[in-house]
């Protein structure tokens, strides 16, 4: 039985930043970021949206015609969550008027929750073939102002439709996967921002791909010429050309030239160049910008797919992209997403990045932006209330 993604959507919210005038309100040469990190853009989430209404605006495409009916379980993958007890997922649920018939959980291992959470659905579907599973991934990533890590902010939720007769791609059984108590990146309950090593972390993350790689080649006996293209994790795009540069080295495939490794990955980058990280969504954004931007028609290719969160634990998998899968991505809508966001000034950015909810359950009617169809209209009393927009 095939198990795999049947629809993916992604959404960031309307505004961004533009690194360049980031670098230069840091008083830093702008190519350290553009082309050191590899970045263009970081996408900058406005007080009135947070995870819950970046996962629901995602979502709210792949449900029509009767798909919302058929949920049956929703996994909610983030690093950012609004609350200790209760799923993010509830709130989605309730927003995107989902069957009370239907489980709701979240999960979090740093970026890594998400690919738990699509091999978990996977699972699943092989006990009760007929039902969908909708798996959100949604995240705010947060350095702080002027810190080394802040040009690698960004933010972006993705919604994926798990089900028995995928239409992107299959996900095949093998992978390989990997944990060790390491302190790259946390983030304790009583911080808005990430504790991060940053040197430690790019390290860490590319001992991790070698070590699941030599599992998924040990358990699928595949190896790198089998895959076409490659997703990585997307912290910034330079980390993903390093690390399948140093994957070709160690897959004794270094005689291929530059151009072609780098073509390897290229399409998958885009969206992340504009967005930064969206942590648990990243790759799967990478995944969506390769679907959406690839001119070779990848019908019948293998794709691999390397997951990293950090403290860590990581997987690296594969999927083969189904017949007709370019009648079922959503190239435009995500093009045009981008194409509509309004650029920021650092001081608007600042301002935006500075807002805090109350805490002590106060009243607070939520300034308004633009948003996607939903928001945060208002807290009070230490509740969230959401609204619909238009
Ligand atoms: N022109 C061109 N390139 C330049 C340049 C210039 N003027 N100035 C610097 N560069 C290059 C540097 O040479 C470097 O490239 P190399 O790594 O190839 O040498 C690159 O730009 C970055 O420069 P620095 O290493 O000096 O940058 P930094 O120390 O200020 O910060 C960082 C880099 C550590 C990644 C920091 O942004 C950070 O901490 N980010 C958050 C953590 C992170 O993203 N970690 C990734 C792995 S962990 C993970 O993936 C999980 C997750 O999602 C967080």
């Amino acid at each position: 039985m095939k198990t795999g993604i049947d629809a993916l959507s992604f959404y960031t919210p309307r505004y961004y930043l533009d690194l360049v005038t980031l670098a230069e309100a840091r008083g830093v040469d702008s190519d350290k970021y553009c082309v050191g990190l590899g970045q263009q853009h970081m996408a900058v989430c406005p007080p009135d949206e947070d995870v819950i209404t970046m996962a629901a605006t995602a979502a709210l495409p792949l449900l029509r015609n009767g798909v919302g009916d058929a949920i049956d379980t929703i996994f909610f993958a983030t690093e950012t969550g609004t609350d200790q007890s209760k799923a993010a997922g509830i709130y989605v649920h309730s927003l995107l008027d989902l069957p009370s018939r239907c489980r709701v959980v979240e999960l979090k291992q740093a970026c890594y929750s998400s690919t738990a959470a699509l091999q978990i659905a996977c699972a699943l579907l092989r006990q009760k073939p007929d039902s969908k599973i909708l798996v959100l991934a949604s995240d705010i990533a947060r350095y702080g102002l002027g810190t080394r890590g802040e040009p690698t902010q960004g933010c972006g939720a993705i919604a994926m439709l798990v089900t028995t007769e995928p239409r992107l791609l299959e996900i095949e059984a093998e992978s390989g996967y990997y944990t060790a108590d390491v302190m790259d990146f946390w983030r304790p309950n009583y911080k808005d921002e990430a504790v991060v090593d940053g040197h430690f972390s790019t390290k860490v993350y590319l001992s991790s791909l070698m070590e699941t790689w030599r599992g998924y080649e040990k358990a699928s006996g595949l190896s790198f010429g089998d895959v076409t293209r490659f997703c990585y994790h997307l912290p910034f795009t330079r980390m993903a050309t390093k690390a399948h540069h140093l994957l070709a080295r160690h897959t004794g495939n270094d005689q291929l030239p530059d151009e072609t490794l780098d073509a390897q990955i290229a399409d998958s980058l885009h969206y992340n160049r504009v967005t930064g990280n969206s942590y648990a969504a990243s790759l799967y954004e990478g995944l969506t910008s390769l679907l959406d931007k690839s001119s070779e028609d990848l019908t019948g290719k293998r794709i691999g797919l390397f997951s990293y969160g950090s403290g860590c634990v990581a997987e690296f998998f594969s999927g083969l992209v189904q017949t007709g899968y370019t009648d079922h991505i959503r190239r435009g809508a995500h093009e045009k997403l981008l194409s509509d966001r309004v650029k920021l000034s650092c001081d608007e950015y600042e301002a935006f990045y500075s807002f805090r909810l109350p805490q002590d359950g106060s009243d607070l009617n939520v300034p308004q932006n633009l948003t996607g169809p939903f928001r945060l209209g208002r807290v009070s009393e230490h509740k969230r209330i959401y609204q619909k927009v238009g």
